[in-house]
């Protein structure tokens, strides 16, 4: 197993496992977000790769946004193992690596926000030492008449 930064060529099983994650995506949809990341600075997307190259995992973390309120902080946007290989070690390998770059950037602070729904990860984030701080609603609202998520 070995972690990788994402390239175009992953992005093929990327958007298969995004799917699994919840958040289902063509490969161009998944092609045309890459590419507007990797236009910004703060973030860095991860695949973890099987010896014979299949990517089995991915995990975006970023620098967040700037705020008053708070300094610098990292948070990870999305995080994912393919369902045939969870409990084998790769998720873990992957918050490792997304905890070394935010290191690497001095930010000393990881965020996650996880459904509420999703308990067996939660037991993953603990065991990977991470506290629940707060439970919180997302309210959003369609601009324009789009939809929203
Ligand atoms: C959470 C997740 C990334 C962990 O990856 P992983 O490779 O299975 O994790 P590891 O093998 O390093 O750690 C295994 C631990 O994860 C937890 N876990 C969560 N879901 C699991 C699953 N389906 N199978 C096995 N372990 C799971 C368990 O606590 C397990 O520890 P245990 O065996 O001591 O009980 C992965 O289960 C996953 O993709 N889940 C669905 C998507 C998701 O919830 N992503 C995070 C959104 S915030």
């Amino acid at each position: 197993m070995k972690i990788a930064e994402m390239t175009l060529e992953d992005l093929g099983t990327v958007a298969v496992l995004a799917a699994q994650l919840g958040y289902p995506g063509d490969v161009e949809t998944f092609r045309r977000r890459f590419q507007a990341i990797q236009q910004e600075d703060g973030h860095k997307l991860y695949v973890a790769k099987s010896d014979t190259g299949q990517v089995v995992g991915w995990i975006h973390v970023n620098r967040e946004s700037a705020a008053l309120v708070a300094d610098p902080r990292a948070e990870v946007a999305a995080l994912v193992v393919d369902e045939k290989q969870r409990g084998l070690g790769i998720g873990k390998l992957l918050v490792r690596q997304a905890e070394a770059w935010a290191t690497s950037q001095n930010l000393p602070l990881m965020r996650i926000r996880s459904n509420i729904l999703r308990s067996d990860t939660h037991r993953f984030y603990e065991r990977e030492g991470y506290a629940i701080k707060k439970s919180w609603h997302l309210f959003t609202k369609g601009l324009s008449g789009n939809a929203g998520r």
